[in-house]
């Protein structure tokens, strides 16, 4: 099961990228999971491991790559033959618990560029990648939805889409579903922060046959996250979310 976790910034996918991820792992499965954000730097504190090297370093760092695609048709770029979690470059990942982490690239200076080299790894990595059945992927994607124009979520299974209490993340929940559905694949939401006020006004304005979860607005998930530290939150919904999906 390869998974993309989308949303809004701000929603809230990389706290429950990594609650799910521990949450799979509890279960005994190997999780990987990757961070497809450029910018955020915090997943890792989340997850309680070191921050992983930029995986495009690998693939002779982030210029030479560029530099690559721009000299070959693009249909001609063969990045990797068939990968496995298990014989992933060491070096480019960090682990804790079942969970290993790789994190696609950053974007570390001024000026130097897009991140669609990002973009198109992330694609071919997940494309590539094999899982056996006690394996699980977890994708924290950047905010919004330029990963679909870069074809990311080819290779996912399910997409699943967190929408927070506002006007902007409804929105892009309409778009998340059309592009997924469109693609072939399964798409389900998760809402996140929600509480009783906002709680109804939410669920008359989404599908709700594809709402896998409601996470309650937690005052220990922010505080952990404020701080920088591991989230090792106990939050029933999310046991309930991986119920389901592993079901
Ligand atoms: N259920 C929740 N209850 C309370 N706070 C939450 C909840 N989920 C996430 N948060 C908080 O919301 C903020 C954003 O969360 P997070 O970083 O996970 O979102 P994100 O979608 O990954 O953001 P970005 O788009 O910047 O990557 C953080 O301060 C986090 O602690
Ligand atoms: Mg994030």
């Amino acid at each position: 099961m390869k998974i993309s976790i989308c949303g809004k910034g701000g929603c809230g996918k990389s706290s429950i990228t990594t609650l799910i991820a521990k949450e799979f792992a509890k279960k005994g499965y190997n999780v990987l999971v990757v961070d497809g954000d450029e910018s955020n730097l915090a997943l890792h504190k989340l997850l309680g491991t070191d921050m992983p090297k930029d995986f495009i370093e690998y693939l002779g760092g982030r210029k030479e790559f560029v530099q690559k695609l721009k000299s070959q048709s693009i249909g001609d770029i063969k990045l990797f033959d068939k990968l496995s979690i298990e014989n992933l470059p060491k070096d480019y990942i960090t682990e804790k618990n079942n969970i290993k982490l790789l994190a696609i690239g950053k974007i570390h200076d001024f000026g130097e560029g897009c991140a669609c080299p990002m973009g198109y790894v992330l694609r071919e990595f997940l494309k590539s990648l094999n899982l056996k059945d006690n394996e699980v992927v977890i994708v924290d994607t950047e905010a919004g939805i330029e990963h679909f124009g870069r074809g990311v979520e080819g290779g996912c299974d399910i997409i699943m889409g967190v929408i927070d209490p506002t006007y902007e993340s409804i929105g892009l929940s309409k778009k998340i579903e059309e592009i997924g559905e469109k693609l072939g694949k399964k798409v389900y939401f998760i809402v996140n922060k929600m509480d009783n006020e906002t709680k109804g006004l939410i669920l008359e304005k989404v599908n709700e046959d594809k709402i896998i979860g409601i996470i309650p607005n937690n005052k220990d998930i922010l505080k952990l996250g404020l701080k920088g530290e591991e989230l090792n939150a106990e939050i029933p919904e999310i046991n309930e979310i991986v119920e389901y999906l592993t079901k």
